[in-house]
């Protein structure tokens, strides 16, 4: 599609309605609308962000607010394969810096491009909180782990040959475009395909199994010395402690 055309037509904004009515709160569907725009337009798009501020009854300006606060939503558009390469601290020093510059080579591409054939684009991400698999990449939101700059360039490879490519997680890449429409919440029947948590992030449930550990039972966790803080309260002991024993030494 041009850049000048649009995907927003009637049926798109039909689309974006039932999006809308399935939260009681229909201000609650804006993300998933924004993720439905962008599987159609590849992008966020004026027409796309005016669509979904008419329907919401909000500005077109706080829907923007709202889009550009998030960096999974989009203002150039996404490849078929959006690369995300982390370079935040614990993935830097384990091989992100490497991973990204092997990449760009590869792709020929800088963060926040896309290569003429519209393929692939790249983005250096932040922190995705997967640190135990550091260093990570992700394709279209796909969790890549333990990569290196070698296997990140047969993953390329293999997805610019079209062979079939999974997570390291499980699930299988599929377009942006197609992975958007997941995250705008219609039915394809993969939401739960894979595991949520790798074995890494587990590892600490497993060990807990393993011997036994079982958290305290929510009522006798309430005793008289641990009972639950409220936001009142949260303030008020401090002050109490402090000046409790200076009374005391006073005697
Ligand atoms: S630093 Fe890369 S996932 Fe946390």
């Amino acid at each position: 599609m041009a850049e000048s055309e649009s995907a927003i037509d009637k049926q798109a904004v039909a689309q974006l309605r039932a999006i809308a009515d399935r939260y009681p709160q229909q201000r609650s569907a804006l993300l998933p609308m924004l993720h439905f725009v962008q599987s159609l337009e590849g992008r966020l798009t004026a027409q796309g962000i005016e669509a979904c501020a008419q329907i919401l009854g909000l500005t077109a300006a706080q829907v923007s607010g709202v889009a550009t606060f998030y960096t999974m939503f989009r203002r150039r558009r996404a490849g078929t394969y959006h690369i995300g390469v982390c370079t935040t601290a614990l993935c830097a020093v384990m091989g992100g810096d490497e991973i990204l510059g092997r990449v760009e080579r590869k792709l020929g591409i800088k963060p926040e491009e896309t290569t003429p054939d519209g393929l692939f684009s790249l983005e250096e991400i932040e922190c995705n909180a997967a640190c135990d698999f550091a260093p990570i990449m992700m394709v279209n939101w796909e969790f890549m782990d333990d990569m290196t700059p070698d296997k990140a360039e047969k993953l390329l490879d293999d997805l610019a040959a079209g062979r079939k490519v999974n997570s390291t997680r499980g699930p299988q890449i599929r377009s942006w475009q197609d992975t958007e429409r997941t995250l705008a919440g219609l039915d394809d029947g993969l939401a739960d395909e894979g595991p949520s948590a790798g074995p890494a992030s587990l590892r600490g449930v497993d060990i807990a199994r393993e011997q036994g550990w079982t958290a305290r039972p929510a009522a006798s966790a309430a005793t008289a010395t641990d009972e639950p803080v409220t936001s009142a309260k949260a303030a008020k002991p401090a002050a109490e402690k402090t000046t409790a024993p200076a009374k005391k030494e006073a005697k």
